[in-house]
């Protein structure tokens, strides 16, 4: 399974694209995905075309903005896999800490996120368009 990860390069955008407007209702679209994707510290790991994690580095720091997988393939494992390889990549490249917020009714991602030993650090009530608070992960990967 871990053979099918691998590091996505600006030419995966249309796929990454695709991937996220199957995963949620408002999917960035392929200007925000190459956007991210222009930027030198910006990094999106593919499982191969079942989903994605995206992240950026600023200082030593370490922002995860989205994690994916296709519905269908969902319960598998994929998301897991995504995420302790992206924190090898994100403990190469000298951060310290990895920060995300995510919708305080998403239990699949609060689950997974709490299962790699991320911990709650605060909340922000009504965040989202829709009135969802976020709660505000992080993970201390090194002092
Ligand atoms: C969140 C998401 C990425 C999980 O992907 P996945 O590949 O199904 O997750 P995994 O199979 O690797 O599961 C990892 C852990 O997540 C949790 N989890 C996953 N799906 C779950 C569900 N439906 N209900 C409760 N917990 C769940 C479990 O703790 C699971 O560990 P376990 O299998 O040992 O119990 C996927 O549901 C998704 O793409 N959702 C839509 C997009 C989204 O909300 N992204 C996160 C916010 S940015």
């Amino acid at each position: 399974m871990q053979n099918c990860l691998k590091i996505a390069q600006l030419t995966d955008s249309n796929l990454l694209t695709e991937i996220h407007s199957e995963c949620f209702e408002k999917g960035w679209n392929l200007a925000a995905i190459e956007d991210y994707m222009r930027q030198p510290n910006c990094y999106a790991l593919l499982a191969g075309n079942l989903g994605f994690i995206l992240f950026q580095i600023v200082v030593d720091e370490c922002e995860i903005k989205t994690i994916c997988v296709m519905p269908q393939e969902r319960g598998k494992g994929y998301a897991k896999l995504l995420c302790a390889e992206a924190i090898d990549v994100i403990s190469g490249l000298s951060a310290k800490k990895i920060f995300l917020e995510v919708a305080e009714n998403n239990i699949a991602a609060l689950n997974l996120y709490k299962k790699l030993g991320f911990e709650v650090y605060g909340k922000r009530e009504k965040y989202y368009a829709n009135g969802d608070a976020a709660i505000l992960l992080h993970l201390i990967i090194a002092i």
